[in-house]
């Protein structure tokens, strides 16, 4: 099964992207954390990269498409799920060609709907660790012992340079003008699905089930 989690910044994809891949099996392909992996790795590629994501504006087309294209040659018996790409029009028609090319489609397309005011608490709540990747919540979500990965006893948790109220608004913008429009290109393809993303994490996770196992 391959799915695309489209949502703006803080709906959850990357929350319910992390349970997909538990309880299923599937890979994530979060161009989001190819980024901030690149950023971490200092080359050239990620430090200009790093500039644009900071400021909440998209990195290039081109980019993303690349770091994709690249995942996409390690096939995956469970499926992947593009958390966070495509992200724009051009992204949308690239994933496309990418899945024929390898004799594979989009079996859904879910939708995570949230409103802007939930967004910047989310946002400004939001800590993951560095060591493993788990996201936890101050208010939602925190960790069992203050200052300790759940997941892997790390110590290292982070918050993300772009999670401050400007760069959100940015980076709200941004969805709105260059991603919203993926709705209406995936609905008129018949491939849509809404989830309710301001419901309590088990409740979204069920929903997002529903849609993989309807196999739509
Ligand atoms: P990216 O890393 O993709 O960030 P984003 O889309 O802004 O999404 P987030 O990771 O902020 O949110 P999320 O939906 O994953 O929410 P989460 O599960 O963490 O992109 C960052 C930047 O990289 C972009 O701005 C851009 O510059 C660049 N980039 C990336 N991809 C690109 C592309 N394709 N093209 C161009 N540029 C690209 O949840 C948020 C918080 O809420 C967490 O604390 C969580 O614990 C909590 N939470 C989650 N679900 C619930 C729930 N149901 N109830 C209560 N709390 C919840
Ligand atoms: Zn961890």
């Amino acid at each position: 099964v391959n799915v695309i989690l489209l949502g703006p910044p803080g709906a959850g994809k990357g929350t319910q992207a992390k349970r997909l891949v538990d309880e299923r099996g599937m890979v994530q392909l979060s161009t989001g954390d190819m980024l901030r992996e690149a950023k971490t790795s200092g080359s050239e590629m990620g430090r200009k990269a790093a500039e644009v994501m900071d400021r909440g504006e998209l990195v290039t087309d081109e980019i993303v498409i690349g770091l994709i294209r690249e995942k996409l040659s390690t096939p995956s018996a469970g499926g992947f799920i593009f958390d966070g790409f495509p992200r724009t029009l051009p992204q949308a028609d690239a994933l496309a060609d990418l899945l024929a090319q390898m004799g594979q489609g989009l079996d859904a397309v879910i939708e995570m709907q949230v409103d802007d005011a939930a967004l910047v608490a989310r946002i400004t709540g939001r800590y993951t660790c560095g060591n493993c990747g788990a996201v936890y919540h101050d208010q939602t979500k925190p960790t069992a012992t203050p200052g300790v990965c759940d997941a892997c006893g790390s110590t290292d948790l982070r918050r993300r340079a772009d999670d401050t109220e400007a760069a959100l608004s940015k980076r709200l913008m941004e969805y709105y003008k260059k991603t919203s429009p993926l709705i209406g290109y995936y609905y008129a393809k018949g491939q849509l699905s809404s989830v309710d993303g301001l419901a309590d994490m088990e409740t979204v996770s069920a929903e997002v089930a529903k849609v993989l196992d309807s196999g739509k």
